[in-house]
């Protein structure tokens, strides 16, 4: 009896207070403030059942490597029913578990054992449109008069045969798809079997907010918005502006001036956050966001800072190419954007190119990845991971057309390979499939690279690129100038190198970054007197030799990174 009573005891002071001990960690900051926020794509995680694709399980039986690296949040792509067209992008049920994935109780699970950890977990929120394959959808396509016809966006052709008007998907072709049940065309901004909710349909607003109501009682931290700038479209249907040239479908260029961005998607983003805000420990919301400009993303704030937190930052992340001069120009935009919302970057994630080969030269590869984690996580910023940057994972395109699973590769073959190139499984250690599976075929093949980079290899050696991440996150976490410092970008002038300064206002501490974005070695001399830094000197914390270093005269090997506390 007593033992039961001690048990229940046990639990219940889980229950009570393991949410204000993460909450504990963070001083008055919302959580997300100081988090690293590391992205999964759970295809391609960690099979525990060797079927050969990722699941549920799979991560809770990871999460000691997430801690053990620092994460302070998962974000998990959809895991919810789906005929997988989009692997899961397109949703045929919202409050539910794709068998293949797992079960509600190993949801549940995951939040429970990564609760235990001090890492919450983020769910995907696909608003914008659901599966052809979703009762909604196929009541919806039925009949002109059924009760969910408006659900969905239906027009009448502009002729017989022709589509209402010349919007394409994002994924290549017409928008419109015609449906000869009723012989109307229903709207998809992304592939036929994903038609688009009609958002200005207030049933399907109620709806879509339980589905976030729902995952929010179930333990989600928040929500990652899929494709949230595209919920409206144009009600008078005008043509989009064609542009010069032919996209990689052999389609005109368009600009998606009247399905992009339309000014309703902010009243829906302050409901979104209404309900957010509406539950206890501070879920987050973090909206996919490839804006053309930085003043067009930081209009996702609110203007009242009433929208979503966490804006991810396309702008940055779609540079491409190392340029000290434009991450300079970009960083400070987003940094002194008008409302003062956190800044969010990420440069890989499971639509683009992994960074390791994006951002790399072909010969310094490695350096550079540990050049790009360095700008990733000292900045005054919420960081964004994508599983196997941290060991510097390439992307690895199919070779052959008929090996493609993304549907877009086989429209776009060979100009667009598809993503399934950044969506290889994760490599753990060098035994069979990299220890990702046990399956003799898993749904993605294992990189062949994986027999050198891999977590347990890589864990072994101090010099490692998931040791420097680690350090740098450790770094993150105790160094009150990278903590909580502003940020001063320096040395405007300079081409090749990028160089800041972090100071926290309350104890003084300050800490200068400076990176070597080439192959040669390069000086730099730093003006401390506008710094308010009197000595002009100061330790190296990376490269971490405790080096001493003068201000007016730094040398910067090819690539390096420098991190030095300064007084
Ligand atoms: C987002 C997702 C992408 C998906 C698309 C359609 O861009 O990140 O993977 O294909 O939305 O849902």
């Amino acid at each position: 009896m007593f033992r039961r009573f001690a048990l229940l005891l046990l639990t219940l002071s889980f229950i009570f207070t393991a949410p204000q001990a993460i909450q504990a960690q963070s001083s008055n900051d919302p959580w997300w403030k100081h988090a690293v926020i590391y992205e999964i794509y759970p295809r391609s995680f960690q099979d525990s059942n060797g079927d050969g694709i990722g699941d549920l399980n799979g991560i809770t039986s990871r999460l000691d490597y997430l801690k053990d690296l620092g994460i302070d949040a998962i974000w998990v792509t959809p895991f919810f029913p789906s005929p997988q067209i989009d692997f899961g992008y397109d949703v045929s049920d919202y409050t539910a578990v794709d068998p293949q994935f797992g079960t509600m109780a190993d949801f549940d699970r995951l939040v429970n054992e990564a609760q235990k950890r001090n890492i919450r977990v983020i769910v995907d929120f696909v608003p914008n449109h659901t599966s052809d394959q979703h009762a909604w959808f196929k009541e919806s396509r039925s009949s002109r008069d059924n009760p969910k016809r408006d659900w969905y966006v239906w027009r009448d052709g502009k002729r017989p045969g022709e589509p209402p008007n010349n919007w394409q998907s994002w994924f290549g072709h017409s928008a419109w798809q015609f449906d000869s049940t009723t012989d109307q065309y229903y709207y998809h901004h992304f592939y036929v079997q994903q038609p688009d909710l009609n958002w200005r349909n207030s049933q399907v607003q109620n709806a879509m907010y339980g589905v976030m109501r729902f995952w929010l009682k179930r333990g989600a931290a928040g929500f990652r918005i899929d494709a949230v700038s595209r919920l409206f479209e144009d009600p008078n249907l005008h043509d989009d502006p064609i542009l010069p040239g032919h996209n990689a479908y052999g389609d005109p260029n368009i600009q998606h001036k009247y399905t992009d961005n339309l000014p309703e998607v902010h009243d829906i983003l302050k409901e979104f956050r209404k309900i957010a805000d509406s539950f206890p420990r501070n879920p987050v919301l973090i909206s996919e966001a490839d804006e053309p400009s930085i003043g067009e993303l930081t209009k996702m704030y609110g203007k009242n800072n009433d929208e979503v937190q966490l804006p991810m930052d396309f702008q940055i992340a779609d540079i491409n190419k190392l340029s000290a001069r434009e991450f300079r120009r970009l960083l400070e935009e987003v940094n002194n954007n008008p409302v003062g919302g956190q800044p969010h970057y990420f440069f890989s994630n499971h639509d683009q190119p992994r960074q390791w080969d994006r951002y790399g030269d072909g010969v310094h590869n490695d350096q550079i990845a540990k050049l790009m984690a360095a700008l990733l996580l000292t900045t005054r910023a919420t960081p964004q991971m994508y599983y196997g940057e941290e060991i510097g994972m390439k992307t690895t395109p199919p070779a052959r057309k008929e090996d493609v699973q993304d549907p877009i590769g086989k429209i776009g073959w060979p100009e667009e390979k598809g993503r399934d190139g950044e969506r290889t499984p994760m490599q753990w250690d060098s035994s069979k499939n990299a220890g990702f599976s046990s399956s003799n075929k898993p749904w993605l093949p294992v990189p062949p690279t994986a027999t050198q980079v891999n977590v347990k290899t890589e864990l072994r050696d101090p010099a490692s690129t998931l040791n420097f991440y680690k350090k740098l996150i450790s770094l993150r976490r105790t160094v009150p100038a990278l903590r909580d410092g502003d940020q001063k970008m320096i040395n405007f002038d300079e081409e090749n190198v990028l160089a800041f300064v972090r100071k926290d206002a309350k104890t003084g501490d300050a800490v200068l970054v400076a990176l070597n974005m080439t192959a040669e070695n390069k000086t730099l001399k730093v003006d401390s007197s506008q710094l308010d830094l009197k000595a002009g000197t100061g330790k190296t914390l990376v490269p971490n030799t405790k080096t001493s270093i003068r201000l007016d005269n730094l040398t910067l090997k090819p690539f390096e990174v420098l991190i030095a506390r300064v007084q």
